[in-house]
């Protein structure tokens, strides 16, 4: 069945690679990350928002988490390492009812509230969640954007001097922060950005690394987990653009920056941009050239496979997690 991420991250820190943590919606999302994972012998996070359970309805996505385990032996995989988890859980109710129904692993965002709201609150999580031997993601800092329907204007960055104290009095399992990225596909001003003379791409500015460097010196090997990490690949942007979409100055984390944290105790990276945009770079280009064409299969199928290309590279590429079976 579905695992929790415990000995999954104690494995990733000690390999120095990332456990890739994929949100999904809807089945060829899915498809594709388990195709992925299996073809690529990688553990996954299935991570399901609050917006995935209300497009999808969280029964049906789990029931779909759960098949995914069978979906990857059907693949040839003998032991798939599946975590189904809630991304962003923005209540207890809604913690509680994810564990209740089966997840194997939530997370509580308590990151806009108030410290001591915050520890109070995914304390009450952890409490339940371990009587069922569920996993608990908390997070401290706040991610510049928009984060569990709350927007802020600028990140602010992780207190490596309030780390432990979480964690010690949450009992936490893992640790979202806050250095740097964000969430959607349009993550750095241009502005903020510089050229790159080689390719004529605009950089933008480095991840706060001794940000990260201080949660590690103050928590030794505990798990640390990193948002809003999608490169935004400007290929799918260019496909989008080139098909009638409109993504200016889409920018994202530069892939070497990933690489990195994926070295360190970072062993969870959450991506979801990425594949939104490799689905609608696929169907707007089968949308442009087979006008004619009104079968879901023919433009979803195209889609899946190109979710399932990003995947792959994400996995064998950017967080070394393949062959980890
Ligand atoms: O944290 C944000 C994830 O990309 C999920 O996004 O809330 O639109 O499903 P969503
Ligand atoms: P991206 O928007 O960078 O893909 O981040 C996804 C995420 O953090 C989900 O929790
Ligand atoms: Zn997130």
């Amino acid at each position: 069945g579905l695992v929790n991420t415990r000995e999954m991250f104690k494995k990733a820190i000690n390999g120095g690679y990332a456990i890739p943590a994929f949100n999904f919606n809807n089945m060829e999302q899915m498809q594709a990350i388990i195709q992925a994972a299996v073809e690529t012998k990688s553990p996954v996070i299935l991570q399901v928002s609050k917006g995935a359970r209300q497009y999808a309805n969280a029964t049906l996505l789990r029931y779909m988490a759960q098949g995914a385990v069978e979906y990857a032996k059907e693949l040839g995989c003998a032991n798939p390492q599946i975590v189904l988890h809630l991304d962003h859980g923005d209540s207890f109710e809604t913690c509680k009812s994810c564990i209740d129904s089966g997840f194997s692993s939530v997370m509580i965002d308590g990151s806009h509230l108030p410290y001591d709201e915050n520890v109070a609150l995914t304390k009450k999580v952890v409490e339940y969640a371990h009587q069922f031997d569920v996993t608990v993601e908390g997070e401290l800092g706040v991610l510049a954007g928009v984060e569990d329907d709350v927007v802020a204007e600028h990140h602010t960055y992780t207190r490596p001097e309030e780390v432990v104290d979480f964690v010690t009095k949450t009992g936490c399992d893992s640790l979202a922060i806050s250095i740097g990225t964000s969430h959607g596909a349009y993550k750095f001003k241009p502005e903020q950005c510089h050229v790159d003379p080689a390719t004529g791409r605009l950089v933008p500015p480095p991840l706060a690394f001794d940000v990260l460097d201080g949660v590690m010196k103050e928590l030794p090997g505990f798990p640390i987990v990193l948002h809003g990490s999608s490169s935004v690949p400007q290929e799918e942007v260019d496909t989008i653009n080139k098909y009638g979409g409109k993504l200016e100055a889409a920018i994202g984390i530069p892939e070497d920056e990933l690489r990195k944290a994926a070295k360190s105790a970072v062993c969870k990276i959450n991506i979801d941009s990425d594949s939104r945009l490799a689905m609608t770079a696929a169907v707007r280009k089968v949308f442009a050239e087979k006008p004619a064409e009104f079968d879901p299969r023919k433009y979803l199928g195209p889609a899946r496979d190109n979710m399932k290309k990003l995947y792959e590279h994400k996995i064998v590429n950017v967080l070394g997690s393949d062959n980890k079976l």
